[in-house]
């Protein structure tokens, strides 16, 4: 494979799949497109790993709560096609439509994600998570790779889609990759293409709060910091949805640190919808008490 290709039908893909030299795996980055530096990174690191590389691109509706979310939601294909092309050869293109993905004979799953699904996104976005694992789910099933990559960014959803796999005994490995940030702090997201230069100022409170909640885990339980972490973030023009801070397994809110404790954070920028998330204890820094 020289260059990169894009292709709109399952049939097509799985024709060039085919083609492909039977040693050299598979790795699927799912994305609905507006690519930023952040998803550049998650091809990069699927080009590291495997020898055809997919980005998935699709716009999935079914994962939207509100159809002005979805309708709103940018479409850049020209561009994300352009920018993939000057990471390699090796990369193909997978944008169907809508009936590619879900044909009038698909049965959408309903998986019971307990607790995973009912928290913070799940709690906030009724119906995102089935909208997710359905898509992804078909997504895995149409390109079978070895390898998927996702960014930590969305960290509730790498634990829905890793429960999903196992649900499903789905063979592929979830590969995650950090949260690209702009130096300013800022993590790289789609949406934040509709925030003013002044909106993206104001949104640097998230990173400020999980830094300031890195610095409180120190002197503090969960619960005290958490306190004083929403009065600093309640001082900002964002409005908070929620603030959690939580077991990495289990997605559950702690009172007592343990190992990997995240900090959780959705809020509003004037009308654009931000989440971040950021590891506040390390191993490391439990096994020395
Ligand atoms: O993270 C996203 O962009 C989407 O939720 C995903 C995984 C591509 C499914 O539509």
């Amino acid at each position: 494979m020289d260059d990169l290709i894009v292709l709109n039908t399952t049939e097509l893909l799985n024709q060039r799949l085919r083609q492909n030299d039977k040693k050299s795996s598979v790795a699927l980055v799912p994305t609905m497109g507006a690519l930023h530096d952040g998803h550049l990174e998650l091809v990069k690191k699927a080009v590291s790993l495997a020898g055809v590389v997919v980005v998935s691109i699709f716009v999935n509706p079914i994962q939207f709560n509100k159809k002005e979310d979805f309708e709103n939601y940018p479409r850049t294909l020209d561009n994300d096609i352009s920018v993939l092309k000057k990471l390699g050869s090796n990369i193909v293109v997978f944008a169907p439509n809508y009936s590619e993905i879900y044909p009038d004979n698909y049965n959408q799953i309903n998986l019971d994600l307990g607790h995973l699904g009912a928290v913070m996104e799940g709690k906030y976005r009724p119906g995102h998570f089935q909208g997710v694992v359905n898509v992804v789910k078909r997504l895995l099933d149409i390109v079978k790779p070895k390898f998927s990559v996702f960014g930590l960014k969305d960290y509730q959803q790498i634990a829905v889609i890793k429960f999903m796999v196992n649900y499903y005994n789905l063979n592929t490995e979830i590969i995650t990759c950090n949260t690209y940030r702009e130096n300013s702090g800022l993590a790289l997201s789609s949406r934040n293409r509709k925030l003013s230069n002044k909106e993206k100022e104001d949104a640097l409170v998230i990173n400020e709060t999980m830094i300031l909640l890195q610095i409180l885990s120190k002197r503090f339980n969960p619960i005290q910091a958490s306190r004083i972490a929403q009065q600093f973030f309640n001082r900002s023009s964002l409005k908070l949805e929620y603030l959690c801070i939580i077991d990495p397994d289990t997605l559950e809110e702690i009172d007592d640190w343990v190992p990997g404790a995240r900090s959780c954070i959705a809020a509003y920028c004037g009308e654009v919808r931000l989440i971040d998330n950021m590891e506040l204890i390390s191993l490391d820094r439990i096994s020395e008490k």
